[in-house]
């Protein structure tokens, strides 16, 4: 298999690396910070290659590429996994690893051990971990580990059986200011950005004019310093109904579904494959062997 080296123009466009400053920098400018989960080797070529700035390996995996109900299942091993694939297709994006529910639960010991692995085992540049102020001690302490973290508050779908179900969160204004208290607690521990997921649009702009780290917001309205989604949800592949705030730009699974089907058609009509796609004996063996087996061949 051969393996193409990433387009030349997106290499000239953006030759270096983006890091935890090159996203504050772009905060600081105003310039939107563009953001997308991926999962895999092409979807992380593809991201890559379209130069949007920051890619999670997030763990919706466990719904849209594993078929989970939610995203409680989903292991260290697979996030492990998943991260590596996609750290092997990225060149310019800075990537961001999920830890997954429970690995950051038992203890500040357990946690840091885990974050570490994504940095030194999969290739991420920071982690992420759902949670606001009970989170600020171990944002704290895997930051004097050196592992970059960005905060996620709002819908934060590892607290789905506490939230009593996916629900948009900050609506009251006790717990509006609750959030706003989070985010607070979490940039001064130490995070370098901070996810704002499910949560008013007025909300995610105040959080966002209050914070110096840049916010990444889904569901959180345009004020955002950036915007992320779920890369299944953008391409129509996630076979649900979508979200209110998700904005699908390709229908990834009429395209991919109809070259199967062409293909499957072009298979039972022995349509594929064509001579051009069989290899071929050189001619002198072709000769002789047509001489001692002559092959009645099928129309
Ligand atoms: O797991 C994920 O994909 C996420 C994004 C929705 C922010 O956490």
């Amino acid at each position: 298999m051969s393996i193409t080296p990433l387009r030349p123009a997106a290499i000239a466009q953006h030759p270096r690396r983006l890091t935890a400053a090159t996203l504050l920098h772009k905060k600081l400018d105003n310039q939107p910070i563009s953001a997308i989960t991926a999962y895999d080797y092409p979807s992380a070529r593809l991201v890559d290659e379209a130069c949007i700035d920051m890619v999670l390996v997030g763990d919706s995996l466990g719904m849209v590429v594993l078929g989970y109900e939610n995203t409680l299942s989903v292991t260290m091993d697979e996030m492990l996994y998943h991260t590596r694939a996609v750290a092997r297709g990225i060149r310019h994006a800075f990537l961001v690893a999920d830890m997954p529910y429970g690995s950051y639960h038992t203890s500040l010991r357990d946690a840091v051990r885990n974050g570490l692995r994504f940095i030194q085992e999969a290739g991420a540049q920071a982690v992420k971990i759902e949670g606001g102020r009970v989170r600020a001690k171990l944002v704290r302490r895997l930051t004097e580990a050196e592992v970059p973290v960005v905060g996620h508050i709002g819908l934060t779908p590892q607290s789905l059986h506490s939230m009593g179900g996916y629900r948009v969160q900050g609506t009251s204004m006790a717990a509006y200011e609750r959030l706003s208290a989070d985010a607070l607690a979490l940039e001064d521990a130490g995070a370098i950005a901070l996810v704002l997921e499910g949560i008013p649009r007025e909300l995610a702009a105040s959080i966002t004019a209050h914070s110096s780290i840049p916010t990444i917001g889904i569901g959180a309205g345009p004020e955002c310093d950036g915007q992320i989604l779920v890369f299944h949800d953008l391409c129509n592949l996630t076979f649900s109904q979508p979200a209110k705030f998700s904005r699908q730009y390709a229908d990834g699974a009429e395209f991919f579904g109809s070259a199967l089907s062409r293909y499957r058609d072009d298979v039972a009509a022995r349509r594929f494959p064509n001579d051009a796609e069989s290899y071929h004996l050189p001619r002198e063996v072709q000769a002789a062997l047509e001489a001692a087996h002559p092959v009645v061949r099928k129309a």
